[in-house]
């Protein structure tokens, strides 16, 4: 099928990658001339595992085609795809001008025929009411369109598995028409396919996301009881999570979740539902939880430390997660600054985010090797789930560091060999 996307930041790049992958034909279209160039030159703006050769290939292949002109994607494509961000307001709801003047521009660029505009950027229920309605209001052609929800339910760092193995595909539609070639397009990667009304596929997408938060926070709350009564979190989440009602995943206790989109889609959830006369007290906590989680762990380190000024902390991690080069609403990076706040030097490395980070963390000495980042300093904080932490050199952090003391913020390192090592060591809920 002849695709347009709208948009090519991670969802927008990774889903017409994937679709020009399974051999439709994909343009995609951003506004951001530079970027519109790097892409066509074979280069990509983000760290995404395995979307460069993706990109590569198909462009290769003549199915992926870049452009900065909407009218050119919308002209050439029977169905057109909206990825383009939906940003955090001041007061937690969703700016959703970009999609208002996308689909304004979309409207003006059909000259015609039937159309199947999707939304697959995360919007708040009844989005897509106000969407239909500004495309027919802003359409002077003899056209038919039907717009259509498709929340995306993509993990940065797994990105390209979690659209080629979707665990379901949500389409929410408001007649039957768009449904059979949303399922053409979606055939390859066979799905579990639901078909829903638009408001419920909207809900979805915050739903699931609000639930995944609530689960961390509730992992994270449970750590606390285990720290102050002496039990192991990860025996408890490996003890609950193997009911398969309950289930393991995202039961990980930490330093909480960041990232664009669970602090977002929390925040945004809340507001709707409180513009829909309902206060949802519930993911209210799960966002003071998720806040807490931080403060705790500062305590941690200043209950240890004591004072922060004049001390050395080697920080191991800065993107909001592993896998990624994303710092957005970082908790490693958020923790950095707290640090650095408090008066403590720091030494940093991340695998991927330290180019990212740069704009925002100052002033503190990256470091491009993981195994020198703990030399000559008082301790040693591991911030991000890179799996690549737990082969750090410790045998030569403990020759190297003024203190042998550790601050595990992703459970990464075992305790009793920690302890076996002579650190300090400190986790979550162990
Ligand atoms: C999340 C969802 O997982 C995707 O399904 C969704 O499509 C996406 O948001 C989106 O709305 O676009 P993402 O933000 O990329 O994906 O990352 P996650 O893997 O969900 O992690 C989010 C945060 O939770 C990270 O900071 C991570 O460190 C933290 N986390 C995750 C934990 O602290 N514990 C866990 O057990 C799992």
């Amino acid at each position: 099928m002849k695709l347009c996307i709208i948009g090519t930041g991670y969802v927008g790049l990774v889903t017409g990658a994937c679709f020009a992958e399974v051999g439709h034909h994909v343009i995609c279209v951003d506004n951001d001339v530079a970027k519109v160039n790097l892409l066509r030159g074979g280069g990509i703006p983000i760290f995404e595992p395995g979307l460069e050769e993706l990109v590569r290939k198909n462009t290769t292949a003549g199915r992926l085609h870049f452009t900065d002109s909407i009218k050119e994607g919308v002209e050439k494509s029977d169905v057109i795809f909206i990825c383009v961000p939906t940003p955090r307001q001041p007061d937690g709801s969703v700016d959703l001008s970009f999609i208002e003047k996308v689909a304004r521009e979309i409207a003006s660029a059909i000259d015609g025929g039937y159309k199947i505009v999707v939304d697959k950027s995360t919007v708040p229920v009844k989005t897509g009411e106000k969407v239909a309605e500004t495309i027919k209001r802003y359409c002077k052609a003899q056209a038919e369109v039907d717009v259509v929800s498709n929340p995306e339910f993509l993990r940065e760092g797994f990105a390209i598995e979690d659209l080629m193995k979707p665990d379901r595909v949500v389409i929410g539609v408001t007649s039957q028409r768009p449904v059979a070639p949303l399922r053409e397009i979606y055939a390859p990667f066979n799905a579990p396919f639901i078909v829903t009304d638009i408001n419920s596929a909207e809900l979805i997408k915050h739903a699931a996301n609000s639930f995944l938060a609530l689960k961390i926070s509730y992992i994270n709350a449970v750590a606390a009881i285990c720290e102050a009564s002496g039990a192991n979190v990860e025996e408890v989440a490996t003890g609950i999570g193997l009911d398969a009602r309950i289930g393991r995943r995202f039961l990980n206790a930490g330093l909480g979740f960041g990232g664009s989109c669970f602090p977002k889609d929390l925040s945004a959830f809340i507001k709707i539902s409180e513009q829909l006369g309902y206060d949802f007290q519930l993911l209210k906590e799960v966002e003071r939880i998720n806040a807490d989680q931080m403060e705790r762990f500062l305590k941690k380190i200043t209950d240890t430390l004591w004072v922060l000024k004049e001390k050395k902390i080697g920080v191991l991690g800065l993107a909001f997660k592993q896998n990624t080069d994303d710092v957005r609403m970082s908790p490693a990076l958020d923790l950095c600054l707290r640090l650095q706040k408090e008066g403590a030097a720091l030494r940093v490395h991340d695998p991927r985010a330290m180019e990212k980070a740069k704009a925002v963390l100052k002033n503190v000495t990256y470091v491009d090797d993981m195994n020198a980042v703990a030399d000559g300093c008082d301790a040693l904080v591991i911030a991000t789930e890179w799996p690549e932490f737990k082969r750090v050199d410790l045998e030569r952090a403990k020759r190297e560091m003024s203190h042998p003391i550790i601050f595990d913020g992703r459970n990464l390192l075992d305790p009793a060999e920690m302890a076996r090592l002579g650190f300090v060591y400190k986790s979550i809920g162990r």
